[in-house]
């Protein structure tokens, strides 16, 4: 079986303005009202509407606002349930100064705890992934925790006075599933996973996500800022010109903006060609459409952003996904992974080539412009730009940054654009 973590590649050979130091640069948190005037353009009606000023893209304090509106406050994909599905695997998963530990405990239970030691507060697990881990050591005095978090040992911590070590677990971080999906949340305030995805829970149902499996992993970092990365992916307009092999096979047009609401917003597109099955680069699969969708997501590729992190993309025959991992304002880790249906990974002669063949070009063709438009945005010679007709998601998105920056969980109301 080809299997995860069989691809690296970068999408860039120097990166500028990574690994920020966000407390060096000493951030004063903006006010709502700061907000609001400085994105009052981002919230006039798409036909009057500008891009997000290039200092949102760029500035350590808004990236620091970011973090903290959003991916310390919000649901963030993690991975797969199939990631641990042993006691002992694990995954780790950073943002900003915030780690969790995804672990399987000898009881089957799947924890998530925050990567850090309750004695003098080492970070506890650096390698990305992993399995068969017996217990939690930290690198450091040694202190030791069960993977369901207790603390176990603490050496020469007898004479302490009042210790209790059952008070000294590793604090926990919330985790729920969705169709095969993990989320964290490093917050413990806000709505659960199901209540926070809506209509969006239950939207793909048909397409038994939660039974998939990943036949192929394609990691990459993009010299970008996150948010750049996901309205690259909310408009096709760059299409014809970028993604010839796209536009062979769907139309650069094509398609509908479909549900918007407080955790997603996304569409469809539709094959190009009667003849055409899904996106490679013949328009041909050698898997069937999956059991139970309809005619019409036999024609159709849905794309999603569940907010902040996750891109979701279904295809007639198989899952596309993304996660953004943002590594300061002007760098992205990206985890490209393509699921299938489970019988088809089985197989001896399983090949996801033609899925994962046309998506790292695709991919590598997308981040190639998100790197140009940041170091562009980085320029004097920038402050925003406008949007097109064919921008309506990237208006939508960035009207979700707007909210979130100003401290707003529901999406403001938008004029829909006639057509
Ligand atoms: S910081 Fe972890 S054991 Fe001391
Ligand atoms: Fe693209």
């Amino acid at each position: 079986m080809a299997n995860a973590l069989d691809g690296r590649a970068s999408g860039t050979d120097s990166v500028r303005g990574g690994a920020v130091d966000l407390r060096a640069a000493a951030p004063v948190p903006l006010s709502p009202a700061e907000i609001e005037r400085e994105l009052a353009s981002v919230r006039r009606p798409l036909r009057e509407a500008s891009t997000l000023p290039a200092r949102f893209y760029h500035d350590p304090a808004i990236y620091r606002h970011e973090l903290m509106t959003m991916f310390s406050k919000m649901w963030l994909c993690v991975g797969r349930e199939e990631d641990v599905a042993r006691p002992g695997d694990h995954l780790t998963r950073t943002v900003g100064e915030e780690s969790v530990i995804v672990v399987r405990d000898a009881d089957g239970r799947v924890n998530a705890f925050h990567n850090v030691c309750r004695h003098r507060g080492s970070r506890l697990l650096s390698e990305s992934s992993g399995s068969g881990l017996r217990h939690l050591q930290c690198p450091y005095h040694a202190w030791t925790y069960g993977l369901d978090g207790a603390l176990r040992v603490a050496p020469h911590m007898e004479d302490a006075r009042d210790f209790d070590r059952s008070k000294f677990g590793l604090n926990r971080v919330r985790l729920e599933r969705w169709d095969g999906f993990l989320f964290i949340n490093f917050s413990n305030e806000g709505p659960g996973l199901m209540e926070f995805l809506g209509e969006m829970g239950t939207k793909f149902a048909r397409y038994g996500m939660g039974g998939l499996r990943r036949g192929k992993r394609i990691d990459y970092t993009v010299a970008t800022n996150w948010k750049m990365l996901a309205e690259n992916y909310s408009e096709c307009y760059h299409c014809a010109l970028i993604h010839p092999e796209l536009n062979r096979v769907s139309h650069y047009t094509s398609g509908e903006t479909d549900l918007v609401n407080q955790a997603t917003v996304g569409g469809w597109m539709d094959l190009r060609k009667d003849e055409y099955q899904t996106m490679s680069l013949t328009g041909k699969s050698n898997r069937p459409p999956f059991k139970g969708i309809t005619a019409d997501d036999q024609r159709r590729i849905h794309y999603y952003i569940v907010y902040p992190n996750l891109l979701l993309s279904l295809h007639p025959d198989y899952v596309m996904t993304h996660t953004i991992w943002p590594d300061g304002p002007g760098r992205s880790d990206i985890i490209c992974e393509f699921l299938f249906d489970a019988r088809d990974v089985a197989r001896p002669d399983f090949d996801p080539s033609d899925a994962a063949d046309f998506w790292d070009l695709t991919n590598r063709q997308d981040w190639r412009v998100c790197e140009l438009t940041w170091q562009g945005t980085a320029s004097g010679g920038y402050t925003k730009g406008r949007l097109s007709s064919l921008e309506w998601m990237v208006h939508i998105f960035d009207n979700f940054v707007a909210d979130r920056l100003a401290g707003r969980t529901e999406p403001t109301p938008l004029e829909r654009p006639p057509g």
